[in-house]
């Protein structure tokens, strides 16, 4: 499915990450990866990195510097990059649980700036290496209807403006074949939502997905984003993609598992 592709993937921290099924799969489908981390975790993307299929090269690019994206672009110079993988998110414990009305303002503007306007500036080098035919970009959502979660607080209001971001990307960049879209997972446990106070409570109410949801599992997200970085998904731009076992169709928690399996 991504034979012949060159990606960018950002996000691996441990083998856990969503990016680093994305990374696996996308591989496995013959896609040449190519993987980006910063200082501070560097050491722990090498190591999640030496796990996947084949060692990919792991570039710099910290979310929070403008400079980073630019010297991205400069690395990438001359080669083609036909798709990339947002999948950055960062919130001060402050902005993401507790009182929603007290999180301060540096907390918040860094939780957008990381989680958010990072998406555009990544759509920014992606069209920079973007060959003739075109480029998929593709983020990570949680929960695509925005609505008010126990916990994740001044998250959610960025992954809410992320969709946003992500539509102006697509009604930019589409002109020139590049495509933006999202995949709203359902929770995965790993190093990020482990940040997550009472994520718990997250996945308590998966529990009523109609087809289930296995949070250890982060497979199904990463074969959806790949679809959508291949020339299959070749049409479809500005749009949320749910993997979430139907979770987010339900109106009400409705019937757990465990009671549909007790009959
Ligand atoms: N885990 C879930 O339940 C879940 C569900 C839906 C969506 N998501 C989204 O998936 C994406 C990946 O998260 P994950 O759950 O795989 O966790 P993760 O901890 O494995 O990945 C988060 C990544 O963000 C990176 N990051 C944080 N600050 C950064 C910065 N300043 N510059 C560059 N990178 C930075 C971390 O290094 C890490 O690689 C996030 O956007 C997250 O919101 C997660």
């Amino acid at each position: 499915m991504l034979t012949g592709k060159r990606l960018l993937i950002t996000g691996v921290v441990t083998t856990d990450s969503i990016a680093w099924a994305v990374a696996e799969s996308a591989q496995l489908h013959n896609a040449e990866v190519i993987l980006t981390s910063y200082d501070r975790v560097r050491d722990l993307t090498q190591a999640a990195a030496e796990a996947l299929p084949r060692t990919p090269e792991i570039l710099t690019l910290d979310a929070t510097r403008p400079e980073d994206f630019a010297a991205l672009a400069d690395q990438l110079a001359g080669r083609q990059i036909d798709g990339a993988l947002h999948a950055i998110a960062f919130a001060p414990r402050e902005a993401l649980a507790g009182d929603f009305l007290s999180a301060g303002d540096e907390a918040i503007e860094l939780a957008f700036r990381t989680s958010t306007t990072s998406f555009a500036r990544l759509a920014g080098v992606l069209a920079e290496c973007a060959p003739a035919n075109g480029a998929s970009l593709v983020g990570l959502d949680f929960d695509a209807d925005g609505r008010a979660w126990p916990v994740y607080n001044w998250m959610g209001v960025c992954k809410v403006a992320l969709q946003a971001t992500m539509r102006y990307v697509a009604r930019d960049l589409g002109p020139r074949g590049v495509r933006a879209n999202l995949v709203a997972a359902g929770p995965l446990h790993t190093r990020a939502a482990g940040g997550i106070p009472d994520f718990q409570s997250l996945l308590d109410a998966y529990d009523a997905a109609p087809l289930g949801w296995d949070p250890q599992d982060a497979g199904p997200v990463a074969d959806a984003v790949c679809f959508l970085l291949s020339d299959m998904g070749r049409a479809v731009s500005a749009e949320i993609l749910h993997v979430d076992g139907g979770y987010h169709a339900l109106a009400a928690p409705g019937v757990s598992q465990a009671v549909r399996r007790a009959g």
